[in-house]
């Protein structure tokens, strides 16, 4: 049995992946690990902020571990909020006022295209890895539906007509940003483990 720490404290990030592990994988929370404390996302990038919260668990514990990192980028704000995507509106990491402060930034736009990216960095023995996964969508005029977290009520992925908040976490997981990138771990994961 292979055990992975996933550095985070945010519990529908663990419910997505660990719904998508393989047999032979066990997933492990910071929590569950004993570590409590906020990682700093101190990077200007995503695969800065990645890179700092997997070094950070991996130095504490040496146990094989990933962190990840996600912005929506949006088109008609040059890619913001990015990797601001969580302060987007304040310091309080607040989902609502953020999707509140990025509706306001659209109002009239019709332009309203925009991704989610994610970055995953793996440490593994001496192996840092670093893993993409991108859904390509847009941005609606207001929330719509009540599950997952951030800014699922106002993301329609490419091809849907229904939002990130109105679908279960099975079907979110069949083509969201994490878990694309999520599947490239496992992959590596496959061929060199
Ligand atoms: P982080 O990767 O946890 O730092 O997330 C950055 C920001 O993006 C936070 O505001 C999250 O709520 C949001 N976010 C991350 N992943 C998702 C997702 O799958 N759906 C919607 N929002 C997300």
């Amino acid at each position: 049995m292979t055990e992975l720490i996933f550095a985070t404290h945010n519990l529908h990030k663990l419910q997505e992946l660990q719904a998508l592990l393989p047999a032979g994988i066990n997933l492990i929370s910071l929590d569950e690990y004993g570590i409590m404390q906020e990682i700093p996302e101190t990077g200007a990038t995503l695969e800065e902020n990645a890179l700092i919260k997997c070094q950070f668990v991996y130095n504490k514990t040496g146990q094989p571990c990933f962190a990840d990192d996600t912005g929506l980028e949006v088109e008609a704000l040059d890619g913001r909020p990015g990797v601001h995507s969580a302060r987007y509106a304040s310091l309080r990491k607040n989902d609502n006022e953020n999707i509140e402060k990025l509706l306001y930034e659209l109002e009239g736009k019709t332009h309203r295209k925009a991704r989610f990216r994610t970055i995953i960095q793996l440490a593994w023995d001496d192996d840092y890895m670093q893993f993409e996964g991108i859904v390509n969508g847009t941005i609606t005029l207001e929330p719509l539906g009540f599950s997952g977290f951030g800014y699922d009520p106002v993301f329609i992925p490419e091809g849907h007509e229904r939002s990130f908040a109105e679908m279960d976490l099975e079907e979110k997981n069949t083509m969201s940003h994490r878990a694309r990138a999520f599947e490239k771990l496992v992959e590596w994961l496959r061929e060199n483990v």
